[in-house]
């Protein structure tokens, strides 16, 4: 290292030193309704009523608005900036505690009239006396040249949301297709307003119009009604026969969760080898088939129809790659003229319209072709493009029936014809924006007309390519018609227009202007100035959570035929570029990844190339903030965006940031998911979106040392942020993500840290012990008196139903909470609390801890109390077990788990309170006891879903020892238990002057892409 850039070595800084006092907080890393913002993400996407930017066209890993708007504002205006203006400048119809209080209460099932009684965040206006006086604010900290970027904008929630709060706002991707959305998205609802949507309407219908004479003849009407779907098995010829024989991994072509089901019976004509199916009602009725006919395909593997044996999966593929997969419609989903669906099996006027629109292509093609109408472009070796490409699916215009790939011909080439007319119309600026507009319908229209496109049996709609972030093969599938019969491109026309219309109406600062739009790569952002920009907010793609470039290719190909004359620079590449995409794809890093071999699979080592994969991303992220250190103001915000629940991902982003030259000032978890499923207390699977706020670290920071007094600061701030998340009505995890912010600022400040001795000190140790002092503080609360005397086997189950509120959790999780406790995860599954099975770790009941029969007491100093080697493999035996009649327990835990048993096998109420009374006076516990702390504790810890029976399969039932202690504190050790009667609905005036047209309570989440 030379002495120029060798860190200035500090002589061991009291923390605090490295002044920060020149920049003056913002709100964000002093405070935020999080909570609230929460309960806002989740109404943004409830079902059908997303916001319109996300019903504009597919993107990947879309932010909800309400949590893009927090970041944006929260990073420009002062610490001190009025709470109440705030809310209602992020759309907050109620005080943010009342929003949390009703979602509250929602989550415990119960329904309420008139929902929020409020417009959700993203539809509500802003006042102008409230972004005025945000203006004024923000001027005073940055003064007026004010600029938000977000570098890696995908589909658009940050720099939408920072236009519409009026912003001077840039959004650079490295896309092209989300580029091409985000033109429509940030830019145009700004610069047309609804004047395009009217004029896209227009000419859409003139498109339409001339593709129902065309392709009309294709899509013949079922007796006379309309087709709402056509529905295809994809087939083989059968091993032993040769006949056609069916994939249907489930022939139900409805299948509601209560009413009536449908299924389509197949009937084998085993002589003239052919199939055909019969349209049955399941049930015990006259004329009903008792259950759903046998699948014929699942796992990969398949069963002929013919001679009812197994055909293999590799047999399959083969099958496929040799071009003799091949598809059979088999049932027509029929609109009723009153609402509703009927299926029926084709008619001969079906299949020969498919006959001719094969014909038809045959004559097209060619022509085609040299005209550049139809993708013949190679789907390329991938992460996500494997499983078309093992199914023969090896170019674009592969993921269509030959009737699909007609229909998208047609579309191509009558908007290319239409094209001219729009623009002498409309002028060269709104006629390319509409071409521009219908572009996105055909895609919209795309993702409905491909063999990857699906029938959806439980809510009987079709599902679109991308109801899955991936290129799932689908054995059936389902095809949108086109035009006349079931009008396909006019229902895209109406959504992406009725979408668009809604992003021009979304209320919005009147001083707005529309956001510049650049494609290229966050690493480096040539166009803009060092020193420019007030806030980064930015989301980046995490890892290999979405392949973008692979799945955006999808679209890509029809884009550039439909609409990239517009930006030859954007849209001149064979398919989307992806040298510098931060995606970890193991592919990219195959030593030759272009090349399959005979299997299909591809050479080179997967763990070097997923190592490689890996480094490759790490060090694009590391680049990417480097850039955006180069680009901010001295005293900028960055702030970023992120979804993960890995510890391992924390500490891969931290040290990004850190090596970059930043340093982090908060983090902010926001439940962007609805927590029903903790409510159910089963899985810990509620996602949260964190947001993450660094400044720039001043050059030269030196090195600090990670000695008591910096492990002291981060505890104290660790600790203080989660007593203040949690009076901000976070939940525990949510307090425990929150508090790596404030301790990552004491470790951040400087270039490096080391130990005393030199060594380097890495980021989790210091997350860890800001983990350790929040789990602290945690069990502090829920012991009054203290657990003194509880082994570390009671603290992690208790931390866990604490914190987690769910049986179960990630390996991740478990280990930060063991951590907390002095255990790693195998300790705790050797001493029978949890079952760990890959990345996921399950909590035992009490029952499940039950040994079958009481040990001697001769037994008990080796069973309980006999050492488990490190060294020694361990097996079942080793587990730990309890039963109610051992003479002697080896953990307060155990003692409790005993002392429930006896209460509930004794059949609880008087004869339960006896039996375990008995116990406590043999082992003379008293309410002193660890026994009855921990008790007390665990009842304390009690998720709401334990607390109250709902039945065989609730989790109150599966975990009946919660309700057995609640019983027994009392009788037992005089300890009052709390409170767990169900409550009332809040005060009524809560709800008065409904707005609300929905309720969201019990709603599904959104499926982005449906019909
Ligand atoms: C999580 S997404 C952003 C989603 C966005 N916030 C939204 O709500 O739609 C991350 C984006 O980063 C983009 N990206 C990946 N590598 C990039 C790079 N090197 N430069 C710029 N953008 C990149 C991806 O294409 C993707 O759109």
């Amino acid at each position: 290292m030379t002495p120029k850039n060798k860190p200035e070595v500090r002589s061991r800084p009291s923390p605090g030193k490295v002044s920060t006092a020149r920049v003056p907080r913002v709100l964000i890393e002093e405070w935020l309704p999080a909570a609230a913002i929460g309960v806002e993400c989740i109404r943004e996407r409830s079902t059908g009523q997303q916001p319109p930017d996300k019903r504009l066209h597919v993107w990947w890993a879309r932010r909800p608005l309400t949590v893009s708007r927090a970041a944006v504002l929260g990073s420009l205006l002062p610490a001190d900036f009025p709470r109440d203006v705030f809310e209602r400048l992020l759309g907050f119809g109620k005080p943010g505690k009342e929003l949390v209080e009703i979602r509250r209460f929602m989550d415990t099932g119960i329904r309420l009239p008139g929902g929020f009684g409020c417009d959700r965040a993203f539809k509500r206006g802003l006042l102008p006396g409230d972004l005025a006086y945000a203006r004024e604010c923000a001027a005073t900290l940055w003064g007026e040249a004010l600029t938000v970027i977000d570098p890696m904008a995908g589909g658009g929630s940050i720099p939408l949301e920072s236009a519409r709060l009026g912003f001077l706002t840039l959004a650079n991707e490295y896309n092209p297709v989300a580029c091409s959305v985000l033109e429509a998205t940030v830019d145009y609802p700004f610069r047309f307003g609804e004047t395009l949507a009217a004029a896209a309407r227009r000419w859409g219908e003139t498109w339409e119009e001339r593709i129902s004479i065309r392709l009309g003849v294709f899509f013949p009407p079922y007796r006379l009604a309309k087709i709402h779907a056509y529905i295809f098995a994809r087939t083989v010829p059968c091993p032993d026969t040769q006949h056609e024989t069916p994939l249907v991994p489930d022939w139900h072509l409805l299948k509601p969760k209560s009413g009536r089901r449908v299924v389509a019976e197949p009937i084998v004509d085993a002589k003239r080898g052919t199939w055909s199916v019969r349209i049955r009602e399941v049930g015990r009725g006259a004329g009903q088939l008792g259950e759903a006919p046998a699948p014929t395909y699942s796992d990969g593997k398949g069963v002929s129809l013919f001679t009812g044996r197994q055909i293999p999966a590799d047999y399959i593929k083969a099958m496929a790659q040799a071009g003799k997969m091949r598809s059979r419609l088999y049932a027509v989903a029929v609109k009723r003229p009153l609402g509703g669906l009927d299926f029926a099996p084709p008619e001969p006027a079906d299949l020969k319209a498919l006959d001719e629109a094969e014909r038809e292509l045959a004559r097209l093609r060619t022509g085609w072709e040299r005209a550049n109408v139809i993708p013949t472009e190679k789907i390329p070796v991938g992460d996500k493009t494997g499983e078309p490409m093992a199914r023969g699916i090896v170019m674009w215009a592969d993921m269509f029936t030959p009737r699909q790939l007609l229909a998208m011909g047609v579309l191509v080439e009558e908007l290319r014809r239409l094209r001219p007319e729009i623009v002498k119309v409309e002028g060269e600026e709104l006629g390319e924006a509409v071409v521009h507009l219908l572009s996105l319908v055909l895609d919209k229209f795309v993702n409905y007309n491909s063999v990857l496109a699906s029938w959806h049996a439980p809510r009987a709609v079709m599902r679109s390519v991308f109801d899955r972030h991936d290129f799932a093969f689908k054995p059936t599938f389902a095809e949108m018609p086109s035009c006349n019969a079931g009008a396909g491109v006019a229902w895209s026309s109406d959504n992406v227009l009725e979408a668009f219309d809604s992003l021009a109406r979304l209320p919005r600062n009147p001083e707005s202007g529309p956001v510049t739009v650049s494609l290229g790569s966050a690493t480096n952002l040539p166009q803009i100035i060092d020193g420019s920009i007030t806030a980064v907010v930015a989301d980046p793609p995490y890892a290999d959570n979405v392949q973008y470039s692979e799945l955006a290719d999808f679209f890509y190909v029809w884009l550039k035929r439909t609409q990239g004359h517009r930006r030859p620079e954007w849209f001149s590449t064979y398919l989307c570029e992806h040298d510098e995409e931060a995606a970890v794809n193991i592919s990219r890093h195959r030593e030759d990844g272009s090349k399959p071999s005979k299997k299909g699979k591809r050479d080179g080592s997967t763990s070097t190339a997923k190592a490689k994969a890996h480094a490759f991303y790490q060090d694009l992220m590391l680049r990417t903030f480097r850039e955006c250190r180069r680009i901010l103001l001295d005293y900028g915000v960055l702030t970023v965006m992120f979804t993960h629940k890995k510890q391992e991902a924390w500490a891969a982003l931290f040290t990004s940031l850190i090596r970059a030259g930043f340093m982090i000032t908060a983090t902010w978890p926001v439940k962007t998911e609805s927590e029903h499923s903790l409510h159910q207390a089963k899985k810990n699977a509620a996602q949260s979106t964190v947001l993450l706020v660094a400044r720039k670290r001043p050059a030269r920071s030196g090195i600090g040392y990670y000695d008591s007094a910096m492990e002291r600061e981060i505890h104290e701030r660790a600790r203080a942020t989660a007593e203040r998340l949690a009076r901000e009505g976070l939940n525990p995890v949510d307090q425990l993500v929150g508090c790596f912010g404030p301790a990552m600022e004491v470790y951040s400040r400087f270039d490096e840290v080391r130990t005393d001795i030199g060594e380097p000190v890495a980021v989790d140790r210091a997350i860890g012990a800001a983990a350790d002092a929040v789990s602290a503080w945690r069990i502090e609360r829920l012991a009054g008196s203290g657990l003194e005397g509880v082994e570390p086997e009671g603290r992690f189950a208790l931390l866990c139903w604490d914190v987690l509120g769910a049986a179960e959790f990630r390996f991740n999780e478990a280990k930060l909470l063991g951590h907390a406790v002095d255990m790693d995860v195998d300790q705790l599954v050797v001493a029978g609390l949890v079952t760990k099975s890959g990345d996921k770790v399950q909590m035992l009941s009490a029952r499940e801890r039950r040994r079958d029969r009481a040990l001697e007491p001769e037994e008990v100093s080796e069973t309980l109390f006999g050492t488990v080697t490190e060294r020694k493999k361990r097996t079942k035996k080793d587990v730990q077990r309890v039963h109610p009649n051992d003479p002697q327990f080896r953990t307060a835990l155990d003692a409790c788990h005993a002392l429930a048993l006896r209460y509930l096998e004794a059949g609880k109420g008087a004869a339960g309170i006896g039996s375990a009374r008995a116990l406590i006076r043999q082992q003379r516990w008293s309410k002193d006891s660890a026994v009855a702390r921990l008790m007390t504790a665990l009842v304390q810890a009690a998720p709401m879903a334990l607390r109250h029976d709902r039945g065989k399969k609730s989790a109150a039932a599966r975990f009946p020892e919660f309700l057995a202690w609640h019983s027994l504190l009392e009788p037992l050790f005089g300890i009052e238990p709390p409170d767990w009667s169900e409550k009332e609905p809040p005060q009524t005036q809560l709800f008065s002057g409904s707005e609300d047209e929905d309720i969201e309570e019990g709603e599904d989440e959104a499926d982005e892409e449906e019909e």
